[in-house]
């Protein structure tokens, strides 16, 4: 019994380790586990500016399917999942060919999502406060030209994709926005905080308004994740 308890303390600590070495921030997952993180609220719990029908849909079907393809080119090479998906998207040149591409838009349809859900709250909304206040302040001279300056980026973003406030290597915050499911790390910026502008995000109640999404989308932000995540941004 007594080896038995000790095996069991060994086999946690082991896991402990692993997950420290392989989970770097900001990793979401250890590729080799990837999984679709559950939603941290209910469907309708974003509504009126995201329906319950679009966040259902959107994470059930469209994350859930990203998941299932990273996986699938995973298994192709085992060496692969030994690092965090986010490490795959900073290095995507080192990653075999026939699976590159594969990556690139799962690996970033993983990540984008799994931090899409959490920087979303019931009741969200308001303004950022602490350090990520001061530095949107003089970053962009007012928190409401920042909000202008993201919704014009996530607006003129053609197509499907997203829009980001980014730290950039210089440790200065940038809006900028991506094309398909590309993060921010494939091009050396840490993503602070990001809008989906894909039609699948908005389009059953807002059908063609995106801008009127962007704008709806503040109320249900969730500021104090974000601080969490610009604090972690000085780091990187
Ligand atoms: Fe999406």
């Amino acid at each position: 019994m007594k080896k038995f308890v000790q095996s069991l303390i060994n086999g946690v600590a082991i896991a402990l380790i692993a997950s420290m070495v392989f989970t770097a921030f900001p990793a979401t997952s250890n590729a080799a586990l990837v999984q679709l993180p559950p939603l941290p609220y209910d469907y309708a719990a974003l509504a009126p500016s995201i329906d319950a029908e679009t966040m259902q849909l959107h994470h059930d079907k469209h994350h859930a399917t990203y998941v299932t393809n990273l996986n699938a080119a995973l298994e192709k090479y085992p060496a692969l999942q030994k690092q965090s998906v986010e490490s795959l998207l900073q290095n995507l040149d080192q990653i075999p060919e026939d699976v590159r591409k594969t990556i690139q838009n799962n690996g970033g349809g993983h990540v984008n999502h799994s931090m899409f859900w959490t920087i979303m709250k019931p009741d969200g909304g308001g303004k950022p406060t602490g350090t990520l206040a001061t530095a949107i302040q003089s970053t962009f001279g007012s928190y409401e030209a920042f909000q202008e300056k993201f919704n014009q980026a996530g607006a003129n973003q053609f197509g499907s994709g997203w829009v980001w406030l980014v730290m950039n290597p210089q440790k200065q915050l940038q809006i900028i926005s991506t094309a398909n499911q590309d993060n921010p790390l494939m091009q050396g910026l840490y993503p602070v905080m990001g809008n989906d502008v894909w039609e699948h995000a908005y389009y059953l109640t807002y059908r063609n308004r995106r801008a009127d999404y962007l704008k709806s989308w503040w109320n249900v932000v969730n500021w104090a994740e974000i601080e969490k995540r610009f604090v972690s941004s000085a780091s990187y």
